[in-house]
């Protein structure tokens, strides 16, 4: 079965740009749930831009809602990550400037620590994923240090295609990563920048069981719904 997780980090970015309630990031992680999607995604970064401590507490409290935790590799994410205890938790490079996650993991180089956060999580029942670029040598060292799936980094054949250049070599390496990863029982997952026209494309790709989509999905909804919400407040102000 393929999976979709929904990525509702902007939801919050939305809330965050009045500094008031609304819109709830748990009313959307419940509709997307209601709606059909498979799980939810959350971003607690650093800098705490969208996602905050409060949307965890909350949305990891709502039962039927299974939950993928996005965080750093640092102590303070993996203590917060043992006390919530979402049903995944998938690991990505954090830097405070970027707009969003900007690449894969490096793994050579936070072997260790990663390493030792895998493990914890495992010995938890938290299914454990790596955020990193399509590389054969990555799956390797993520296959190395325990992990139980892998996300893939489409971030760079979505700009390929949005910008109608040729995304073939980035594709078979996809392909090629995916079924290295399968091959050596990883579940291969993939995220960053899909829409449904990337989606499309990367469906040709059996061995991907789990998509995590989220600025397009919520920029799609935006648009969508506008004419539903004028609808409703012409028929208040017609009163
Ligand atoms: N997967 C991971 C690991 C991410 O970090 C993100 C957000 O950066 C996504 C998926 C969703 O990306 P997007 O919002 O571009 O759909």
């Amino acid at each position: 079965m393929i999976s979709l997780g929904i990525n509702i980090d902007h939801v919050a970015t939305i809330r965050n740009a009045r500094g008031e309630e609304h819109p709830y990031p748990y009313i959307a992680a419940k509709n997307a749930i209601k709606s059909g999607a498979n799980s939810i995604t959350i971003h607690l970064r650093e800098d705490r831009r969208h996602i905050n401590d409060k949307d965890l507490k909350i949305i990891s409290s709502i039962k039927n809602i299974p939950l993928n935790l996005e965080m750093a590799a640092t102590n303070q994410m993996l203590k917060i990550a043992l006390k919530y205890k979402p049903n995944y938790v998938c690991i990505v490079p954090e830097k405070r400037e970027e707009i969003t996650t900007e690449g894969g993991l490096n793994i050579k180089k936070n072997n260790k620590k990663l390493k030792y956060i895998i493990k914890k999580l495992n010995n938890s029942n938290i299914r454990t994923s790596l955020f990193i670029n399509p590389s054969i040598k990555d799956i390797k060292l993520a296959n190395s240090i325990g992990t139980k799936c892998i996300e893939l980094h489409t971030g760079k054949i979505s700009n390929l295609v949005k910008r109608k250049k040729n995304y073939v070599n980035e594709f078979n390496k996809i392909k090629k990563s995916a079924k290295f990863a399968d091959s050596i029982n990883l579940e291969v997952h993939a995220g960053h920048g899909l829409d449904y026209k990337t989606t499309k494309i990367l469906r040709k790709i059996p061995e991907i069981t789990e998509y995590n989509i989220g600025h397009f999905i919520i920029g799609e909804s935006i648009e969508f719904s506008l004419r539903k919400v004028i609808k409703k407040f012409i028929k208040i102000l017609k009163k």
